[in-house]
């Protein structure tokens, strides 16, 4: 990835099993997955993080590949929406030049959920971490990060807060919060793939001027360049576009969930 694209995947923490009220953490076995840009590959243990039986987030490769620039983007004062397994929270934290990372988390039955289940009290980048209780889309919850960031404009916020990949509501959702925050830069889950499809719809090639011009439309500060770029082209062949392009997977074809 590194090579192809200028940025590449990032650490994890370790995990293990764990339960609280509806959400738990559960490890599956090695089996074939998808990728996000990649194909179809066997992939090792993963874990998922399950609110009842949905599935909301996995450390699984298409999860790494999808984290994987928005970890790269992340510098200075960070605001993650969501908090899930906590991948890239941890990742972020890691980071020399992340100064802080500031999540906000909905449920606090999955902060706890996540705190046992990956160590979060050992992380070597603990120190720069804040985990807020709150809604990420409400004003009160602005304020809170804002005073907890010293007033001072995020440098990147990353929004995850949906259990499917490239969720319709996203980009209104991310240029919300972008609103609320005004940060450097901002970015959401599932991005790549949105862009590819509204390319489709545009009738557009996909080069950083028609991302430009996405950004623009979605009121999100996108830092695009060109090997980001040519990873939302790979993303869009893993998926089946444009048509003809790629066949779809059977996982691809069940909807993207997260587990
Ligand atoms: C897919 S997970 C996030 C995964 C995370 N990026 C990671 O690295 O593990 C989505 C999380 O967003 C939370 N969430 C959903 N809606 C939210 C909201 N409006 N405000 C804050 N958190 C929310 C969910 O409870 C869940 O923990």
């Amino acid at each position: 990835m590194l090579e192809a694209f200028g940025f590449g995947l990032f650490p994890l923490p370790a995990y293990r099993q764990t339960r609280h009220e509806e959400w738990q953490v559960v490890r599956h076995l090695a089996s074939l997955a998808d990728g996000y840009a990649s194909g179809t590959g066997v992939e090792p243990e993963r874990y998922v993080l399950y609110h009842g039986r949905t599935a909301w987030m996995s450390t699984g490769l298409m999860e790494q590949e999808s984290h994987a620039w928005h970890v790269a983007q992340a510098t200075g004062n960070v605001v993650a929406a969501g908090l899930g397994l906590g991948l890239y929270a941890f990742a972020a934290s890691l980071k020399p030049e992340v100064e802080r990372v500031v999540v906000v988390e909905r449920e606090p039955a999955v902060i706890a959920v996540a705190a046992a289940a990956a160590d979060i009290a050992s992380w070597p980048g603990r120190h720069k971490l804040l985990l807020l209780e709150g809604d990420a889309l409400a004003p009160e919850t602005a304020r809170a990060v804002m005073d907890a960031i010293g007033g001072r404009p995020p440098d990147y916020l990353y929004a995850d807060i949906w259990p499917v990949c490239a969720d319709a509501r996203a980009p209104a959702e991310t240029a919300a919060m972008v609103a609320a925050l005004t940060p450097r830069a901002a970015g959401w889950w599932g991005q790549e793939l949105a862009f590819v499809h509204w390319c489709r719809d545009q009738a557009l090639d996909i080069t950083p001027a028609a991302f430009a011009r996405y950004a623009a439309e979605t009121n999100v500060p996108v830092p695009v360049s060109a090997g980001y770029v040519t990873f939302c082209a790979e993303v869009g062949l893993a998926n089946g576009l444009p048509p003809g392009a790629a066949r779809r997977t059977i996982w691809q074809r069940l909807l993207r969930r997260r587990q």
